[in-house]
């Protein structure tokens, strides 16, 4: 049976600037059956793939991997916004469409033999995720795949996170 991902992601005009259509994922996470539907796709493509650990981008990201690890049994490590880990971290500056970032995880949460899942919301230019996965391929994890809820392929997501498998469940070509 089809499930009509789209109907439940609402669309804002103008937010957060003009001219941007935001797809806003709380309408899922207000329809307990879209948010199923979402996490029990996650289970399904991986559930017999060899992953054995999902990492997760602050903040939005968080929401859709952490009841996904819950379920699998697998840890799962967080990559934050600058200055939010108490522990030892390792950092990596990124690049927004104004300005910049940083991102962060606790060193001794990534290492070698670890085959990451990296969850995010949506993906728009990549940028977010690629220095997350750059970070924690650093640490000598392998990131195994990227899962996203919602894609935007026409900001070239796909060319930017070239030799990373990314999988969305729902894709938007339009601004
Ligand atoms: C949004 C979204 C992704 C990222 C996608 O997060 O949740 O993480 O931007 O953009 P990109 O592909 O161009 O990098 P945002 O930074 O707005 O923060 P939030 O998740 O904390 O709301
Ligand atoms: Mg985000």
């Amino acid at each position: 049976m089809s499930f009509d991902l789209d109907a439940r992601i609402r669309k804002v005009p103008d937010f957060p600037k003009p001219g941007i259509l935001f797809y806003d994922i709380t309408s899922i996470l207000m329809d307990p059956e879209a948010f199923s539907y979402c996490i029990e796709r996650m289970v399904e493509r991986y559930k017999d793939r060899p992953v054995n650990a999902v990492a997760a981008v602050e903040s939005r990201g968080f929401l859709f991997a952490a009841p996904f690890a819950h379920r699998m049994g697998l840890p799962l490590v967080l990559v934050r916004k600058k200055g939010k880990l108490p522990g030892k971290t390792r950092a990596r500056r990124f690049q927004l469409e104004y300005g910049e970032d940083v991102i962060e995880v606790h060193e001794a949460d990534v290492h070698e033999g670890q085959r990451i899942l990296l969850v995010d919301d949506l993906v728009a230019t990549g940028g977010t995720l690629k220095a997350a996965a750059e970070l924690l391929t650093e640490c000598g994890a392998e990131v195994e795949e990227i899962f996203c809820v919602i894609g935007l392929p026409f900001l070239k997501f796909r060319e930017y996170l070239a030799g990373i498998p990314v999988t969305t469940l729902i894709d938007y070509e339009h601004e």
